[in-house]
């Protein structure tokens, strides 16, 4: 319940950013990280994390030789995800997902194998997620894999303006129900 007030509390304050009610459920992170073969991955990004519910899913399945650098704007929620996951192979990051690139520089990483995504893509202004989608597309390998889920379908164009390949999946097991897209390059 403390983490529903959370996101309904940063909601308010900005709706922009934050763009849902309540945090997603399990059954939505279950569908969302699906895709990722665990057993190979050796880098995956995470785009707001929101109070951690998928940035946990990933972090119980993966590997020890794996990264996960998750991307959260909101001061709140990053602050929250900070004090309850102490986790050697998280990198948390209070920047916006537009540092993609400049931050896998930093961190010296070559290749993403998937990049896990909860960014509100219907409320970001255009000119800042079109930069987010071209960066997240060229940080992937070449087999990488973007997940994305949405409220809607608004997103199909952009992603298939981008990647050669988009799968829709649906699910109801949500509040909002909601549109998984698994793109590859
Ligand atoms: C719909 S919430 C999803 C949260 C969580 N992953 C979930 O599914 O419950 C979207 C999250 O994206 C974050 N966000 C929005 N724009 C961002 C940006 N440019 N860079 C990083 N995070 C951003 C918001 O602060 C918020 O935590």
């Amino acid at each position: 319940m403390a983490k529903q007030a959370s996101f309904i509390k940063e909601f308010f304050k900005a709706r922009r950013q934050v763009g849902a009610l309540a945090p997603s459920s399990k059954f939505l992170m279950k569908k969302m990280i699906k895709p990722i073969d665990f057993s190979t991955a050796k880098c995956i990004i995470e785009l707001g994390p929101g109070n951690g519910i998928f940035t946990k899913g990933i972090l119980e399945q993966m590997n020890s030789d794996c990264k996960l650098f998750s991307f959260e704007l909101n001061q709140s929620f990053y602050e929250q995800i900070k004090s309850e996951i102490n986790d050697h192979r998280l990198t948390l990051l209070n920047r916006s997902a537009e540092d993609i690139i400049s931050v896998i520089e930093e961190y010296g990483i070559e290749k993403v194998d998937y990049i896990v995504s909860s960014l509100p893509l219907t409320v970001i202004p255009s000119e800042i997620k079109t930069v987010i989608l071209d960066r997240a597309k060229n940080a992937l390998s070449d087999d990488g894999k973007y997940i994305q889920f949405q409220y809607t379908l608004n997103a199909k164009k952009l992603l298939e303006e981008r990647f050669s390949s988009v799968k829709i999946e649906f699910t109801a097991a949500n509040f909002p129900p909601a549109f998984i897209y698994q793109c590859s390059n």
